[in-house]
């Protein structure tokens, strides 16, 4: 018992330290996405960038109980991160018009190498679009539109009612203004276009997400507030996710729990998380979840 006092103390003081690290890198570096690879590492971009939307897909089908016509669909991704292969690969698959929105300028500088790199996997798994012509959709803002701004602002950036289905992938967790966006979405997003988000609820630093996973759950707000950047993630849980969309028009809402903590794990660091986490509401188990949900207005 009192070994599990220590080793939660010590998780807590060293949680700290990760934060303040976390802080001082943004201040020195900007927002860096937190990948465990970098991007010259070009065939593990672009195998993660296929198991992005190959998962994706998979959940769509689930929560629709059929597989999910994307052809000639308008996509919007929202953070999608240090490279366009997830617009590339949806474009080889038949979707009309790939939208994507970030506040971080993070692809703009991707080599052109990646893509072929990326075009040439793609090729292998002989998909039927002509690989020339993915590669001339680079600088085709008609078919593949990367925003970066810093307001987010989604209403500025597309048109109403013109989006078929929204992808997210780790993204959702660092947005600043979470309602702001989902009322927006309502607004760009066609009546029953559906969204399919995965959102990573674990402490983001290096090491300590693998040892204790709820880390960042620790701390009160006002101490969590202290280390604060733009990126940051914002602590939500799932069920304020759902009350969130329903507030702003969505329904038929669905959460898959895609990694969580056994219950024992669990029931070993409750009492150690801060007290607004404690209720059974807060879902602690769950690490990382997708999200689906319509839009019913
Ligand atoms: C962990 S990265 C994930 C990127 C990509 N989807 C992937 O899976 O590699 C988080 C994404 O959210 C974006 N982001 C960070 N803070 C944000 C904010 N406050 N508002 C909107 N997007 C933000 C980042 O620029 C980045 O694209």
């Amino acid at each position: 018992m009192k070994n599990i006092g220590l080793i939660n103390n010590f998780y807590k003081i060293a949680g700290a330290v990760f934060l303040l690290l976390a802080k001082v890198k943004y201040m020195l570096q900007g927002y860096k996405t937190p990948r465990i690879f970098t991007m010259d590492d070009y065939e593990r971009c672009a195998a993660y960038d296929i198991s992005v939307v190959d998962g994706w897909i998979k959940y769509l089908n689930k929560y629709t109980s059929q597989s999910s016509d994307i052809r000639d669909k308008e996509v919007l991704e929202l953070g999608p991160g240090a490279d366009l292969g997830i617009g590339l690969y949806l474009l080889s698959k038949g979707v009309k018009k790939y939208n994507a929105i970030d506040v971080n300028g993070l692809a703009a500088d991707t080599p052109i190498q990646f893509y072929e790199h990326l075009l040439k996997k793609l090729g292998q798994k002989q998909l039927s679009a002509d690989l020339k012509c993915l590669k001339q959709l680079l600088s085709d803002f008609n078919r593949l539109n990367y925003v970066c701004r810093q307001d987010f602002s989604l209403t500025s950036s597309f048109l109403e009612n013109s989006i078929d289905i929204i992808f997210s992938q780790a993204a959702l967790e660092h947005f600043d203004d979470i309602e702001n966006t989902i009322k927006q979405l309502s607004i760009v997003s066609k009546p029953g276009a559906i969204l399919t988000a995965l959102i990573d609820l674990k402490t983001h630093s290096r090491w300590i997400r693998d040892k204790d996973p709820n880390n960042i759950y620790r701390y009160s707000p006002a101490f969590y507030r202290l280390f604060r950047f733009r990126g940051i993630p914002n602590r939500l849980r799932p069920y304020h996710y759902e009350d969130i969309f329903i507030k702003y028009g969505w329904g038929n809402i669905q959460i898959f729990p895609i990694d969580t903590l056994s219950e024992d794990e669990y029931k070993k660091m409750r009492p150690f998380l801060f007290r607004d986490f404690y209720d059974d509401k807060n879902q602690m188990q769950y690490l990382s979840i997708i999200l689906c949900a319509t839009n019913q207005k």
